[in-house]
C-alpha cells in the first residue's frame, strides 16, 4: 500500500511516499481503509525532531484518521464496513491504518470523511482546554491565539456555543474573517497591533482565560492580558519555542498555567478526556458546531501541505486524501 514515510528528522522534504506492506490488525485493533487524514501540528513537530516522546524515522506520519473498516482483529465488536474515526499513534498517511478498537468514534450522520478527520484531536483539544482543564463559564472572556487554526476554529465555536466572550488573533486579515463568522467578538490583527494593549481597551481587567498553542515570547505576554485569577492552558509552541512562564508573576497576580496533552491525557484519564464526545458529536450534528475544512492534499502532496501549515497559509483543518 501507499503511505507517506518520515524517512530523517528535518524539513518537509524527508516526506516520502512509499510503499510499505499492508498492516493486519492484531487482538483489539480494526484495520481502516483510509478515507482522508487529518494533519495536525503535531505531525509537523514530530518531523522536525521536536516532540517529547515522539516516533523515530523512519515511521509514516499521521495520528489521526476517518475512513471505513476492512479488517476486525480478535475481540473487537465492530463490522467491515463501519464508519469511523480514530486517533491513531501513527501511520495515518496511508491507504490503511491500525487503529485501537477502544478509541474508535462513528462519523456522524450526514459528516464527510473529510470533516470526520478534522474532529477528534482538535475539537477534543478544543473542548478540554476551554472547560475540563480552563474551567471557562458563561459570564467570562477568554482569549485564543491562532483563532483561525485548526484548533482555534474549533475553540472559537465551543467558547461562543458557551456563551463567553471570544477575543482571538491571528496573523491576516483573512483569518480574523474567519473567526469573526464562528463567533469571534473581538478580533485582533497581532502582526498590526500589540494584543496585550488591546485586550486591556476592551476589558476591565484583562481575559480570565487564554488558550496559548503558540508558547515563546507570546506565553509570557499572555500572562499580560490575564486577569488576576485568571487561567492560561499551555497545550503547544507552534512558534518552535515552548514558554517560560516565570512563577512569581503567577503568584503576585493569583493566576495559573496548567498543561495539556491529549494523548498523555487520554491514556491516564480517558474519561476527563473523551467525556465531551457525545456532546460535540451532538453539537457537529445540529450544526452548532462544524468543522472547518481549510485545504484538502492528496496524499502524495504531505509534504506541500506541511508547509502550507508551516508558512502560515492555513485556516481550520487541512486534510490529506489518498
Ligand atoms: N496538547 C495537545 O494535545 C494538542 C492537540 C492538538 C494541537 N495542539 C497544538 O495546538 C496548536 C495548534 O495546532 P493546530 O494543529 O490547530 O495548528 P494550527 O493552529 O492550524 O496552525 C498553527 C497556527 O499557529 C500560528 N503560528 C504562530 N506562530 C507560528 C509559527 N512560528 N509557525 C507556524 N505557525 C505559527 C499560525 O496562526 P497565525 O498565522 O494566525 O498566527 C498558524 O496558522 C499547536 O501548537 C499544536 O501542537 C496540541
Amino acid at each position: 500500500m501507499k503511505a507517506v514515510q518520515v524517512t530523517a528528522f528535518g524539513d518537509a522534504s524527508t516526506l516520502e511516499l512509499t510503499d510499505v506492506p499492508k498492516p493486519e490488525p492484531e487482538e483489539g485493533e480494526v484495520r481502516i481503509e483510509v478515507k482522508a487524514a487529518g494533519i495536525n501540528f503535531a505531525d509537523i513537530m514530530q518531523r522536525r525532531g521536536h516532540y517529547h516522546g515522539g516516533p523515530e524515522p523512519p515511521y509514516v506520519a499521521g495520528v489521526e484518521v476517518a475512513g471505513v473498516i476492512d479488517a476486525v482483529g480478535d475481540g473487537v465488536g465492530r463490522s467491515e464496513g463501519d464508519r469511523v474515526v480514530s486517533m491513531v499513534g501513527e501511520g495515518g498517511y496511508a491507504e490503511y491504518a491500525i487503529g485501537d478498537a477502544r478509541s474508535l468514534l462513528d462519523v456522524p450522520e450526514g459528516m464527510s470523511f473529510e470533516e470526520a478527520a478534522g474532529f477528534p484531536v482538535q475539537f477534543l483539544t478544543a473542548h478540554n482546554c476551554l472547560h475540563e482543564w480552563g474551567d471557562l463559564s458563561a459570564d467570562e472572556t477568554v482569549l485564543i491565539h491562532a483563532a483561525a487554526g485548526g484548533v482555534g476554529t474549533a475553540a472559537v465555536q465551543i467558547a461562543s456555543a458557551a456563551g463567553a466572550r471570544v477575543i482571538g488573533t491571528a496573523s491576516t486579515a483573512e483569518k480574523l474573517e474567519t473567526a469573526a463568522k464562528l463567533g469571534c467578538d473581538v478580533c485582533i490583527n497581532y502582526e498590526e497591533e500589540d494584543f496585550v494593549e488591546r485586550v486591556h481597551e476592551e476589558t476591565d481587567y484583562g481575559v480570565d482565560l487564554v488558550l496559548d498553542g503558540i508558547g515563546g515570547e507570546t506565553t509570557e505576554r499572555s500572562l499580560d492580558a490575564l486577569a488576576e485569577f485568571g487561567r492560561m492552558v499551555s497545550f503547544g509552541a507552534a512558534s518552535g519555542e515552548p514558554g517560560r512562564p516565570p512563577t512569581d508573576r503567577l503568584l503576585f497576580g493569583n493566576k495559573s498555567v496548567v498543561g495539556y496533552h491529549l494523548g498523555r491525557a487520554a491514556n491516564r484519564k480517558p474519561m476527563k478526556v473523551m467525556g465531551a464526545v457525545p456532546e460535540l458529536t451532538e453539537l457537529l450534528a445540529d450544526g452548532t458546531l462544524k468543522v472547518q475544512l481549510g485545504h484538502t492534499f492528496d496524499l502524495v502532496e504531505a509534504a506541500e501541505a506541511h508547509e502550507f501549515i508551516e508558512d502560515r497559509k492555513s485556516s481550520g483543518k487541512v486534510v490529506l486524501v489518498p
